[in-house]
């Protein structure tokens, strides 16, 4: 577990970074954030968290909602059903990419690149009652914070501009890869990626993944081998087109979010969540990911 002074110290090493990135402008809701947040929390697999600089205010989650969707697949459906519908393999496109879904005749290339999360949540449509209820209650045990809430303006925002995720799910459907109503799961995805979580909460909720499963809260939420599938498919895909980069400068398998935040863990050891609301040309984080770099840097860890 990494002193509170380190984490003080990874802030102001990177904290001349801000400036550098690009907030996420696609809609008013993510474009009015202040640039200048930056915070890490982590927590060990002992239950403890620390955090500096802005760990405590909670932020847009976007993409990083992608791991629990996942998650929730994994729990309600076989392997088979859910990896007929949605390949394990790097992309190598942008996450809102259309020409490969039409190449690859409907099959995404991973979850985490939209395509995939939306095949995902067609998924979680089918099988669960409520899926956009049950996700709340999942995420909200996960940190054990029931104030988690979703943001309606943000929802509502992303559905007013869901042409191309739209498009990207009309032509899954077209492919026979998609059975629900198109806008039913459009909702339900945008309200996953609205929820609001802070770093001390998504460091939390992310703990079963760096310990073999069983979450936060002591719930054994999936198995010690699905973590390890979850965690290989992270390193492989989590940070999109950048993950090569990522797993070259901090070696920890991790997802990002559009609103700046990402969440890694280390298996055996910790997890951990950054924020800092600009994000470098793949669309993650720039002083985010340089924080990760600094902490497993100074850590002397990394899963390679
Ligand atoms: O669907 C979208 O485009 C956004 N709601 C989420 C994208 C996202 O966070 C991708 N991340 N880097």
């Amino acid at each position: 577990m990494p002193e509170l002074a380190l984490l003080e110290q990874v802030m102001d090493t990177v904290r001349p970074l801000l400036g550098q990135g690009k907030i996420a402008d696609y809609i008013p809701a993510l474009a009015n954030v202040n640039a200048n947040k930056l915070g890490i929390a982590v927590t060990s697999i002992d239950g403890t968290t620390i955090g500096a600089g802005d760990y405590l205010e909670p932020f847009s989650i976007q993409s990083i909602s992608k791991v629990f969707s996942l998650t929730m697949a994994l729990c309600h459906y076989t392997e088979d059903e859910i990896w007929s519908r949605v390949g394990k393999e790097p992309s190598g496109q942008s996450f809102n990419s259309l020409v490969q879904v039409e190449l690859e005749r409907g099959l995404p290339r991973n979850p985490f690149i939209n395509a995939g999360a939306l095949v995902i949540a067609d998924l979680l449509q089918s099988r669960l009652g409520a899926p956009k209820h049950r996700m709340l209650e999942v995420v909200r045990s996960l940190c054990d914070n029931t104030s988690i809430r979703y943001d309606n303006k943000v929802a509502a925002s992303e559905y007013q501009n869901s042409a191309r995720n739209a498009a990207i799910a009309y032509l899954m459907k077209s492919f026979g890869n998609f059975n629900n109503d198109v806008d039913t799961v459009l909702q339900s995805y945008f309200h996953y990626c609205s929820l609001r979580m802070s770093c001390a909460d998504l460091s939390r909720a992310m703990l079963y993944l760096a310990n073999g499963g069983k979450s936060f809260t002591g719930e054994q939420l999936v198995t010690r081998v699905q973590t390890r599938q979850l965690n290989a498919l992270l390193a492989t895909s989590g940070l999109y087109d950048g993950a090569g980069e990522f797993a070259y400068r901090v070696g920890m398998p991790g997802k990002s979010g559009v609103g700046g935040g990402i969440i890694a863990v280390i298996p055996g050891d910790l997890s951990v969540c950054v924020w800092s609301p600009e994000l470098d040309k793949n669309g993650n984080s720039l002083a985010g990911t340089a924080a990760l770099e600094a902490l497993s840097q100074a850590l002397g860890r990394s899963i390679f």
